[in-house]
């Protein structure tokens, strides 16, 4: 026997798949299983990658472990951008392994951009030190939210969302201090995926996303050159380019 057409699943369905799909959503990385698993960035694991970095014996836990002086000093923005962004992460604070976190000081100088970007792992939240600060982060709908930032004011960035932050000041430094809820947040620069790939996008696919010609694209790429490779990573043991 056929289903009536107008059947449908009771509300309760609806629920425990809306709530499944929210728990998804709200997931970050997994939970630690002890109270620290201090980061051994000198084991070598060639024949497997893991998911989080192996642990030093706890027995070896010093307080040294758990603090970083990594933040205190600013990052070079001379740079095409005009941004650096330094990490405190697993590679220079071993304590945070497994804690689902990451902290980055964020240097942007006169008229320098943090182009729009996200990550794909993580919220962040931003507090501006110094500086006034113009960020904005676009929704799924398209929608633009945008502040100026002054010196204690915060903002979030959530989750996945193409966001940016930009000093407008023509002679004043910016900084930024973020939090990050993973350990390995990831980080795409939207120009940089769409027009410095490597290997690249076909011409045909961007000159009919854009709507541009293979001059516009050829004269992108020129501005771009070389930029992947300065600020692409893929993992938390580097440094660049993962804000
Ligand atoms: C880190 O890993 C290496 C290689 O597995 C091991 O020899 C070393 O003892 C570990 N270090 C600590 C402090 O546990
Ligand atoms: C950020 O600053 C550091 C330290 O000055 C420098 O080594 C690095 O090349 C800079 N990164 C970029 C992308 O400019």
């Amino acid at each position: 026997m056929m289903m009536k057409t107008g059947t449908r699943p009771p509300p309760l369905i609806y629920g425990i798949l809306a709530l499944a799909v929210l728990s998804r959503w709200a997931m970050t990385d997994p939970d630690p299983l002890q109270d620290y698993c201090i980061a051994n960035t000198t084991s070598s694991s060639s024949s497997m990658t893991m998911n989080e970095i192996p642990c030093i014996n706890p027995a070896s836990a010093t307080a040294s472990h758990f603090a970083t002086s990594a933040l205190s000093k600013p990052g070079n923005t001379g740079n095409r951008f005009g941004f650096n962004v330094t990490l405190a992460n697993t590679a220079n604070l071993p304590g945070l392994n497994t804690m689902g976190l990451t902290l980055a000081r964020v240097d942007i100088a006169p008229q320098g951009v943090v182009p729009p970007h996200s990550h794909p792992r993580a919220s962040e939240v931003t507090t501006c030190l110094k500086g006034y600060i113009h960020v904005g982060f676009v929704d799924a709908s398209n929608r633009l939210y945008t502040q100026i930032l002054r010196p204690g004011d915060s903002f979030v960035f959530p989750r996945g969302l193409i966001h940016y932050l930009y000093n407008s000041d023509y002679r004043t430094p910016a900084l930024a201090m973020s939090g990050l809820n993973s350990q390995n947040p990831g980080t795409q620069i939207a120009s940089l995926a769409t027009f410095a790939s490597n290997p690249e996008i076909p011409e045909q696919v961007l000159e009919k996303a854009f709507k541009i010609t293979g001059q516009d694209i050829a004269r992108i790429h020129n501005n771009l050159g070389g930029s992947w490779m300065e600020f692409s990573s893929q993992d938390d043991k580097s440094l660049l380019g993962r804000i």
